[in-house]
């Protein structure tokens, strides 16, 4: 099987974990952890970061930290992953879809402004499939509403929008390392911030909201979400590494893109825009609407041929769980883009342990499906 995602290490992961277990610290109270939030930081031109355990939990933690109250407004994309929605109805706020352009995955920001209300408090702005989201016009916005802004980075570690890099835009942005990021560190995640009352706001809701003084007594409800001196670790080893890793995912993305260009009826990824170069988090496909395939027939025929592939986001609007939560279900509405991207696209393998002939067969398969 070629699998959709394999992680890859060159660097000092052995010699810092090594290090964790010989001096004892493994916990969130070891050096690693502070080491790696100021380099992550700085690497961002953030003043401030905060490692947590995922980047869902650096979401939740991120929102939480607005203090917003019950039944206000936060503006989310419809094509993005469920830690998105759930930050905001964890908060007890409300979610207000948009929908995506679908070639970029990303929110449709001339769709954003019929959006905003009174009650909009925030908005989550995530960068998707590794193209930056044109920040501009909405930042501006945002700044004139006094609607904070909260950039969801975790897919793009890297990526720069127009020279400056995604992390650093908004109020607070958020990165994850999970196994598939270009930071991997098994599970882990980061608040970045320039705002010292929200770093240590951020700071609290991760470690239970402990006091300074009477450590026992909390005046509000937090998360254990700190991350293990180990996760930092490995995080840290990984960073010093990070320009080899973006050239590498780099790489692979364009490798496919010369494969599989003659491909009939798909869309491949958008490689650059005038502010922003593709980092190939992953490598989308699009089924383009001539053909009647659907993303999970071409997955179950890869498969068949030891390829593992991932559907797209299912949009969150339509999400069942939805149904749970006051009544959010029911006033839903159409989103066509990010529906029909669930039923036409997949991504193919592009983990950074990926070779040459492994791209080659997948793009040999795809081809003799399409062509
Ligand atoms: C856009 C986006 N935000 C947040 C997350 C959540 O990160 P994690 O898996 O570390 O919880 C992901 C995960 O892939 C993501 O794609």
């Amino acid at each position: 099987m070629i699998p959709v995602n394999k992680p890859k290490f060159f660097g000092n992961e052995k010699k810092y974990l090594l290090n964790c277990i010989n001096t004892s610290w493994i916990s969130s109270e070891g050096p690693y952890v502070t080491k790696f939030e100021d380099k992550l930081s700085s690497y961002l031109n953030r003043k401030y970061g905060v490692a947590v355990t995922s980047g869902t939990a650096a979401l939740e933690v991120a929102v939480k930290a607005l203090n917003l109250n019950q039944g206000d407004e936060i503006i989310i994309p419809s094509f993005s992953i469920i830690s998105c929605l759930q930050a905001v109805t964890n908060a007890k706020c409300v979610p207000i879809f948009v929908d995506c352009n679908y070639r970029t995955f990303n929110i449709d920001i001339d769709k954003i402004k019929n959006k905003i209300t009174k009650k909009t408090k925030a908005i989550i702005i995530a960068h998707i499939y590794g193209l930056a989201v044109d920040l501009e016009k909405i930042l501006k916005v945002c700044k004139e509403k006094k609607i904070k802004v909260i950039e969801d980075a975790a897919e793009v570690i890297g990526l720069t929008y127009k020279d400056k890099k995604c992390g650093s835009f908004g109020d607070i942005s958020i990165l994850s390392f999970y196994a598939n990021k270009h930071i991997n560190t098994g599970e882990g995640g980061m608040i970045l911030t320039n705002n010292k009352i929200l770093m240590e706001r951020c700071k609290k809701l991760r470690n239970l909201n402990f006091q300074n003084k009477k450590r026992f007594i909390h005046n509000d409800i937090g998360f254990n979400y700190r991350m293990t001196n180990l996760q930092a670790a490995i995080g840290l080893a990984q960073l010093e590494n990070i320009n080899k890793i973006i050239k590498i995912k780099r790489k692979i993305g364009r490798i496919y893109n010369t494969l599989l260009k003659d491909v009939k009826n798909i869309y491949l990824p958008i490689d650059k825009y005038d502010f922003s170069q593709n980092i190939y988090w992953v490598y989308p496909i699009i089924i383009k609407d001539n053909s009647n395939y659907t993303s999970k027939i071409i997955m179950k025929k890869l498969a068949s041929k030891g390829i593992q592939c991932r559907p797209f986001f299912y949009p969150l609007h339509k999400q069942p769980a939805l149904k749970k939560i006051n009544n959010l279900y029911k006033n839903q509405i159409k989103l066509k883009n990010s529906e029909k991207l669930y039923i036409k696209g997949f991504y193919i393998p592009s983990g950074l342990a990926l070779k040459y002939n492994e791209q080659k067969k997948v793009s040999e398969e795809i081809k003799k499906i399409f062509n």
